[in-house]
């Protein structure tokens, strides 16, 4: 029986164009929409930009704009990069829209009317210039902890402290430059600790026939902040903000996380209407609908907590599942621009790369945990060439040929046994692909790609058609070998056109057999007509990926640094899933004063230097460091320096503060610096005469 499905993606702010962090997650979930309708489901695929709060309103002002006119750009260049990227919604939408306004009163008028919303004064910061109340995110000053200046108002960078903004010293507006100063306002709260009985539930799978509603890992971290308890959600901001007034309530804004959500179904309502769908069919608490929403791993908290309880609250179903991806790093590393790692969508197109080729790579790396997923761009390369064009492409371009230069373009009338016994093998790994793409594993099946693909270019070496091309005698063998090629080749196509849809769509044609579904791609062409083969991909060229690693350097500062907070202080009140393996995504191309200021360097008088007996790499040092005392290092520069002592008496720079390590010949108490690539290519760094034992280098 065919299923009816609402899917959805995290809506982007519509302010900054999207990078291929956004792509990750927005990618996967086209890649499962077009896998479910090969499928014979009924999708209705609908996102929209989210076109709310603090920083569009201010960047807005800062470009000049009216705040409409400014998210209509935005989501012009949103709305083109989708296209390149060959997205299949059934609408795209913003949230700033009429049914969007209709929904979220209608939302938040049920809940106040059944009691979930609370009302009462907060103090808050005040930006006395500005006119405006503070996000936290919008006040900087000292930390009260360790006194870095400059500090966000809900946590230091320096010394890693949290507070809150009130206890900064010195703070000032980021907006204007103002001292704040504290103010009452009353506030607006959903009182999501009513919903705990319902949100178990739902986590249980209870609401859902006892399919689970995510993947494990996040239904544990949802439960984790449940029995941690669930506070009231503020849910009202003050004016001057850009968003929907709250209904009876003058001066008061739904706060965007708010109506964003909510966003989602009003673009699905914007399509009913248009369509001539019903709305409640979808989103009636007893919906036989499935409603799907993919998301990244930092806004769990929005779609497994708030969002379903608001539902409930509303008398509206809940969502059937969470999709969540992890975060994209390139190059083992956060997305950096100063590397040329912070990588737009348009840039990458402009580059002249292959949008399908980033659809690949991502579903290669796709599984259904939240996962961080690594961008090497060497990877890609050799990724794309060797699967795409080297195992798939190549099977039709190495036989289609022989099929036109001796057979009209028609295929055999049948395999041979051998290939019959082969072609059931295919078919078995191929049974289950569709049910990888339901349950997200899109590695997987790729993984299958591969294998089956390796298997038909094992029987093409094996029986090699170019040889038998010049044999009269064995034009039969030829034709089956051909046929059975490209039969396969059909069959890899069926298998990946979720992921490579206009390219499969041209390889349709040059086989004239449209690939409607998972089953119709098992046909094994007999006697079939195809037409004339055209190269279906080009090999990419390390060029254009060098070109948009350049054209990322030069695009910076143009852009909002990916994920700063001050482009989102919405997020700070959502936790990340996984901690960031920090060594691996910290952005190593800079680093702060303070990082510098953590290494104690030093002068150090050479008193001793000696060969060290059994290592023909070590010099041993004696330094005075004067008021640190005498150290003792081992340093291996021995094949640089062949007679040690004639350096006592130089004052050569080392880290102090580098933890003392054990080795086999005596305890070493820190670093000698030198330069150069290592080996018998190395040069003290000395400091001018007169510079004294023990004083600092900076
Ligand atoms: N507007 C909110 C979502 C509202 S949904 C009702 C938002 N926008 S966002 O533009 O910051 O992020 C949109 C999506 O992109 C989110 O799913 C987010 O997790 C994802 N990503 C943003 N940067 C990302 C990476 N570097 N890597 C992977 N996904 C990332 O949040
Ligand atoms: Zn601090």
């Amino acid at each position: 029986m065919s299923r009816r499905l609402l899917v959805t993606h995290a809506l982007p702010y519509a302010n900054g164009p999207l990078h291929l962090g956004h792509m990750l997650g927005y990618i996967q979930t086209d890649i499962w929409v077009r896998a479910q309708r090969m499928m014979g489901n009924e999708v209705y695929f609908v996102a929209a930009d989210d076109a709310h709060g603090t920083p569009i309103m201010l960047a807005a002002e800062k470009a000049g704009l009216s705040p409409e006119a400014f998210i209509e750009g935005i989501r012009a260049s949103h709305e083109a990069d989708f296209a390149a990227f060959h997205f299949s919604y059934d609408n795209y939408y913003t949230t700033h829209s009429d049914e969007n306004r209709e929904l979220a009163s209608l939302i938040y008028t049920r809940l106040r009317d059944s009691g979930y919303i609370a009302k009462r004064s907060i103090q808050q910061l005040f930006d006395p210039d500005k006119l405006m109340f503070l996000p936290d995110r919008y006040i900087k000053g000292t930390c009260p902890k360790c006194g870095t200046p400059d500090q966000y108002g809900d946590n230091c960078e320096n010394c890693g402290a949290t507070y809150a903004p009130t206890d900064l010293i010195n703070p000032y507006s980021v907006v204007s430059g103002a001292t704040p100063v504290l103010r009452d306002s009353e506030h607006y709260f959903f009182e999501l600790g009513k919903f705990e009985t319902l949100l178990r539930d739902w986590f249980g799978g209870k609401l859902t026939h006892g399919a689970p509603v995510a993947n494990p890992g996040v239904v544990a971290k949802l439960k984790e902040w449940l029995d941690g308890g669930l506070k009231d959600w503020d849910i009202s901001r003050d004016a001057p903000y850009f968003g929907f007034p709250i209904p009876d309530a003058p001066g008061k804004f739904f706060y965007v996380w708010l109506d964003a959500p909510v966003g989602y179904l009003a673009s699905f309502l914007n399509l009913c209407n248009k369509a001539g769908l019903k709305f409640d069919d979808f989103l009636a608490p007893d919906s036989d609908a499935e409603m799907h929403h993919f998301i990244g791993k930092d806004i769990i908290n929005f779609h497994g907590l708030f969002w379903p309880a608001m539902l409930h609250g509303a008398k509206l179903r809940t969502p059937t599942a969470l999709h969540v991806n992890g975060y994209l790093t390139v190059n083992g590393a956060k997305m950096s621009k100063s590397r040329g790692t912070f990588i737009q969508a348009r840039t990458y197109l402009d580059a002249g790369l292959h949008p399908e080729f980033l659809r690949y790579y991502f579903a290669a790396m796709l599984s259904d945990t939240p996962v961080d997923v690594d961008l090497d761009l060497k990877a890609f390369e050799e990724r794309v060439n060797s699967h795409l064009i080297g195992k798939w492409v190549n099977i039709a371009s190495r036989t289609a040929g022989f099929v036109h230069k001796f057979f009209d373009g028609r295929l055999a009338a049948q395999f041979s046994e051998e290939q019959n016994e082969l072609w059931r093998v295919l078919i078995s790994h191929y049974e289950g692909v569709p049910a990888l793409y339901q349950s997200g594993e899109f590695a997987e099946a790729m993984r299958r790609f591969v294998l089956i693909a390796d298997l038909v270019n094992g029987h093409i070496a094996a029986k090699a058609p170019w040889a038998m091309a010049k044999n009269e005698d064995q034009r039969e063998e030829l034709h089956q070998v051909c046929s059975f090629s490209l039969a396969a080749f059909r069959l890899l196509g069926g298998l990946l056109k979720p992921v490579l849809p206009v390219t499969v769509e041209a390889a349709e044609q040059f086989l004239a057999a449209p690939i409607a579904d998972f089953d119709s791609a098992c046909a094994t062409l007999h006697n079939h007509t195809i037409r004339a083969f055209e190269p279906l991909l080009s090999r990419i060229d390390p060029k254009h990926i060098e070109a948009m690693v350049e054209a990322s350097k030069e695009s910076m500062g143009t852009t909002p640094e990916p994920e700063s907070a001050a482009k989102n202080p919405a997020k700070k009140d959502s936790q990340p899933m996984t901690e960031n393996t920090a060594a691996a995504t910290q952005d190593t191309a800079t680093i702060g004063i303070d990082d510098f200021a953590k290494l104690d360097l030093r002068v150090g008088k050479v008193l001793a230097c000696e060969f060290v007996d059994g290592s023909d790499k070590l010099l041993r040092f004696e330094l005075d460091a004067g008021s640190l005392g005498k150290r003792q290092i081992f340093s291996g520069i021995r094949a640089a320096y062949a007679e040690p002592e004639k350096l006592i008496g130089r004052n050569v720079v080392f880290i102090a503060n580098l933890a003392p390590r054990k080795m086999r010949f005596g305890l070493s108490e820190g670093m000698i610096l030198s330069a150069g690539d290592g080996g018998s290519d190395l040069f003290l760094l000395d400091a001018d005469n007169g510079a004294k034992p023990g004083a600092t280098v900076r």
